[in-house]
């Protein structure tokens, strides 16, 4: 398994060096990579104008691929038939949405790594720290911030059709979930992503805000790409737990904003140590300083690390989040603190 891992290291961080006249590393176009006993397999998609270039780039990957220890076989796809990758070839101009100077997501490649907590208190960290801050659940599938906000109500809707943002926490709050129960079926979602997001960021009567935080459903799929297509996104932070393979999910996550032109502001470490409340004894249950690490690998800034803390989960289980409840301990702190990176990574607010 490990030298697997290092196999997928070395082949992106080599794909990552190839680059196109427009200095776009070659890895931007890799849809699958699958090391399976030193046999390589790697697809990449194009658009049919790009074929060309990227297929010299293909073969020069392929050759440099095959120079690695380990590596036994290497059989390299480019395609450029697939519908979803044939969107950017006109990219339609992201839209400003006109009262909010500063939007930014967070993602992640896995689910479950804690990119909704870690929003929503971030979002408290910013209000605290005097901003006017919105939250947008994009997560159609498996909305959380009614839960994590205790929010059951659902929006007023204006003269003009537009749908008013829930005011929790001194964040202005909108999620598919306030319309929709926890309880309604995927299948019937699934057609009303597209609607549903484009509405969600349109279609909502935003006050004036410093800044929208827009938490990403988990992966790298439609919801992604059609959200970063309809809205000019100023950034995205991507969450990771610490272990190897959560990691690899993650820079799937960050290659797919590099591809549509996102600036990626930095990656977080979620669920790093754990500081044991009644010994004091730390333990790195999933791993710990894998987020860091990959950050200087792939040039991006390391915005953090937030321990496992019984009391993040237990007060988001309660719609009270930590920064909420304990703005004073050590893990709001650590909230604060990212924030302010992200500020400074943003640079305009
Ligand atoms: N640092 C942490 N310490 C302890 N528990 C945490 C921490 N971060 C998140 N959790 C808990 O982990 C679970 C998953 O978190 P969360 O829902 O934020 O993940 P997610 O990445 O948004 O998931 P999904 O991919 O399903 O949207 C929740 O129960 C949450 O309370
Ligand atoms: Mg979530």
């Amino acid at each position: 398994m490990n030298s697997i891992i290092l196999l997928d290291d070395q082949i992106r961080h080599l794909l990552a060096h190839l680059l196109t006249k427009d200095n776009q590393p070659l890895i931007n176009w890799m849809t699958s990579l699958k090391i399976e006993d030193g046999n390589v397999m790697i697809i990449y998609e194009c658009r049919p104008d790009e074929a060309a270039e990227i297929d010299l780039l293909r073969q020069k990957a392929e050759t440099s691929i095959k120079g690695l220890a380990t590596v036994t076989q290497v059989r390299s796809v480019l395609t450029t038939q697939r519908p979803l990758l044939k969107t950017p070839q006109k990219p339609q101009e992201p839209a400003s949405l006109p009262t909010v100077r500063q939007i930014f997501a967070i993602a992640s490649g896995k689910g479950g790594v804690g990119k909704s907590t870690t929003a929503a208190n971030l979002a408290i960290a910013f209000s605290q720290s005097g901003r006017k801050v919105g939250l947008l659940d994009a997560d159609v599938y498996g909305p959380s911030l009614p839960r994590l906000f205790s929010i059951t109500d659902k929006p007023d809707v204006t003269a003009d059709k537009k749908l008013v943002p829930i005011f929790r926490h001194g964040i202005y709050c909108m999620s598919i979930g306030f319309m929709v129960g926890e309880e309604t079926p995927m299948i019937w979602r699934g057609p009303m992503v597209h609607g549903a997001l484009q509405q969600m960021l349109k279609d909502v009567a935003w006050p004036e805000l410093d800044m929208l935080i827009v938490d990403m459903p988990p992966g790298t799929g439609d919801a992604h790409l059609t959200l970063c297509q309809q809205v000019k996104l100023d950034g995205a932070v991507i969450v990771s737990t610490p272990q190897d393979i959560a990691l690899i999910d993650a820079r799937r996550g960050l290659h797919m904003f590099r591809r549509v032109q996102v600036p990626v502001l930095g990656i977080i470490e979620n669920m790093s140590q754990f500081n044991c409340p009644n010994c004091g004894h730390v333990s790195d249950i999933f791993s710990h300083g894998g987020a860091q690490n990959e950050a200087g690998k792939l040039g991006i800034p390391f915005l953090g690390e937030i321990p496992i803390d019984l009391s993040i989960r237990l007060h988001s289980d309660q719609g009270t989040p930590i920064t909420v409840t304990e703005p004073d301990s050590i893990v709001a702190g650590i909230y604060r603190d990212i924030g302010q990176k992200i500020i400074n990574t943003l640079k305009v607010l």
